[in-house]
């Protein structure tokens, strides 16, 4: 049943459904004008040299680990509060993810514990900026220059966030970005990478295409590759809302004030910080905690009934069935003891203010019923 009031929803206007339209009279629907100038504009966005853009966001993080030369043998330090495609894509490349606990306010990698992760066989840092909440880069960057790994930037849930007033994505050797439906901008399904070293976008590019180089026969193979490619109607969806993004951020920011004051008060319910030192949040997920004792899972089933619909985010990566599986028994009590407790709530850019005020008061209710 689809919910009254979903989780996300895409925001799509009438001028991308032009633009998708225009690029269906052409004859170019891969690997045409829409995907060079879909890249410039996003490297220039986001203040790199290189966006080569991909298929998904997985294929994005598929693509930066075997760039970056990871394989076989090697381990890739990871959280494990975040979106299975993280790991799974270090997994992908024969590697080895590690899990590492979060910081509790920012629920990005800790520093100190990416720290006691570094062992011999560990060649890089996968940082994701959490719910569009940039990861502490500083200590990151330091810490991975020091133990001479690379360190990628996660950067699918934060496109348009701000470190020190850098764009989130700017900082890693790659960096990844996704436009599934329920991101800040969607390109229907797709991703990108951004890179600064031509070496890494003419590899990326190659990869993306079947091991393709420009300019060579469509049969030949300079390596093996991978069918990654954005069709050219997704490039025209992205450029637009890229030109629109600023102000559907500004939106987003609203929509988490207005949510701040609406869920004040109400007992026991942590709110998710509205300002954080040295950052700039690009509002992805509003990802409220709920008070010790309180059922999530009847908490969920009463606002479902009133057509609400909430998300666990996160359920953590090792505990997921597939990866118990694999024998780890890693314990990480804080990601295991804030995942057991987040609720993320209705969320998008044209949320209006009845409807937050209507899950505000239903979440209200619930707390009351479930305590
Ligand atoms: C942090 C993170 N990384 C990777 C992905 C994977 O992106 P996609 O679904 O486009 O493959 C997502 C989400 O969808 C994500 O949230």
């Amino acid at each position: 049943m689809t919910a009254r009031i979903p989780l996300s929803a895409p925001d799509v206007s009438e001028e991308e459904i032009a633009a998708v339209a225009a690029v269906l009279r052409t004859p170019h629907l891969s690997m045409g004008p829409e995907l060079a100038a879909f890249e410039s504009e996003l490297a220039e966005y986001h203040g790199v040299e290189h966006a080569v853009a991909v298929s998904s966001g997985t294929a994005a993080l598929h693509l930066a680990l075997l760039t970056l030369g990871i394989g076989e043998g090697d381990e890739v330090i990871v959280p494990s509060f975040a979106f299975v495609a993280v790991a799974g894509a270090v997994l992908q490349v024969g590697a080895r993810p590690v899990f590492a606990e979060i910081d509790p306010l920012t629920l990005n990698l800790d520093p100190a514990a990416v720290e006691r992760a570094i062992g011999p066989r560990t060649r890089a840092i996968l940082v994701v900026h959490t719910f569009g909440v940039p990861a502490e880069m500083d200590a990151l960057r330091e810490l991975a220059q020091r133990h001479r790994l690379a360190l990628i930037e996660d950067a699918c849930e934060a496109i348009g966030a701000r470190y020190d007033g850098r764009k989130a994505g700017s900082f890693g050797d790659l960096a990844v970005l996704g436009f599934y439906p329920n991101k800040q901008m969607t390109t229907g399904e797709g991703g990108a990478v951004l890179a600064s070293d031509p070496a890494h976008a003419a590899r990326l590019r190659r990869l993306r295409n079947q091991g393709r180089d420009p300019g060579i026969d469509w049969l030949d193979q300079i390596e093996p590759g991978y069918s990654y490619r954005l069709p050219e109607p997704a490039c025209a969806l992205g450029r637009v809302q890229l030109r629109r993004l600023d102000a559907m951020l500004a939106l987003r920011k609203k929509a988490a004030a207005r949510y701040d004051a609406l869920l004040e008060g109400i007992c026991g319910v942590e709110r998710p910080p509205l300002v954080l030192p040295r950052r700039e949040i690009s509002w992805f997920v509003y990802v409220v905690r709920l008070p010790e004792g309180v059922s999530r899972d009847m908490v969920r089933e009463q606002l479902a009934g009133q057509g609400i619909a909430t998300g666990r985010y996160f359920a953590p990566i090792h505990l997921q069935p597939a990866w118990r599986a694999r024998g780890g028994a890693e314990r990480l009590a804080l990601t295991e003891s804030i995942a057991r407790r987040t609720l993320a709530l209705p969320f998008f850019n044209c949320i209006t203010g009845e409807q937050q005020e209507e899950v505000a008061e239903a979440l209200r209710s619930a707390i009351q019923c479930a305590a």
